[in-house]
């Protein structure tokens, strides 16, 4: 495979200067604007960011698409496509929380090889190279040896469109929490993965997500040694909405038993 080091500084350095951009307006008085969803908030932090990762994309790699979630840049014929969630966790942010990440990915001809997920509030960088393992800042991580779902720590999110139960969103939180299970909603489902990467959750679900909000934590999760796959434990891409993650023991196989409940 390509040698991928002159594309892994540059998603460093679009990391860092989103981080620091983030940094520099958390919690003063800054533009909040609202999506299609009435809860789904998108601020000028977000776009002010995203245009800088897209900026330094494209002064180093002019050809490359980008994915991103407030825009992107899609117009080009390449086999380069960055995967870009400028701030994931916007309802934190905007609201002064301090659990938001810049998370940047690369694919080349669909397959993500690169994946950076970085929290300015904590100076964390959880990152992946396809094949050489996962890191936090510079130290190698691997998912808990933990196995059964009993012993285990959970965390999920919701969409913004949960009113209408999306995929039984609701019902799936209630039967983990109706086993007596601690179970986490943190606000970042890329930070979510990476804790689940670096043993500090044992597993993750959620129904509706974008690419743009897992696809660097889902290589920087299989690296650690994770498992990811859609509800029934069939294969996952990061194109599908919905998503189960875990440390890749017998709790993955008693999850699916649990999110199975909610379609009988
Ligand atoms: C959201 C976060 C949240 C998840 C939502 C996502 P955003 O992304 O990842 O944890 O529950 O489904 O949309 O809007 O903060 O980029
Ligand atoms: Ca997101
Ligand atoms: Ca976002």
């Amino acid at each position: 495979m390509e040698d991928l080091s002159k594309y892994i500084e540059v998603m460093f350095e679009a990391a860092e200067e989103a981080a620091k951009i983030q940094m520099q307006y958390f919690n003063t008085d800054f533009e909040i604007g609202r999506k299609k969803n009435y809860s789904d908030l998108v601020t000028e932090v977000d776009k002010h960011s995203e245009a800088k990762i897209i900026e330094i994309i494209h002064r180093h790699f002019p050809l490359h698409n980008v994915l991103g979630e407030e825009g992107g840049d899609l117009q080009k014929n390449s086999d380069y496509l960055w995967i870009v969630d400028p701030i994931d966790g916007t309802v934190n942010y905007a609201h002064s929380v301090p659990i938001f990440c810049v998370s940047i990915a690369m694919e080349v001809k669909g397959e993500v090889v690169l994946g950076a997920v970085q929290s300015p509030m904590t100076r964390e960088k959880f990152w992946a190279e396809k094949g050489n393992g996962a890191y936090l800042n510079d130290k190698r991580i691997s998912v808990s040896d933990v196995d059964s779902l009993r012993d285990s720590l959970l965390v999920t999110g919701f969409p913004y469109g949960a009113k209408e139960n999306s995929d039984h969103c609701i019902d799936h939180f209630v039967n983990f929490i109706k086993l007596g299970l601690p179970v986490r909603r943190l606000g970042s489902a890329a930070l979510d993965i990476c804790y689940l990467a670096c043993g500090r959750f044992e597993g993750f679900w959620e129904v509706d997500l974008n690419a743009w909000d897992v696809a660097a934590a889902y290589l920087i999760l299989l690296e650690a040694g994770g498992k990811v796959t859609n509800f029934k434990g069939e294969p996952y891409s990061i194109y599908n909405k919905q998503i189960l993650a875990s440390n890749g023991r017998k709790v993955h196989e008693e999850m699916i038993k649990v999110l199975e409940k909610a379609y009988k």
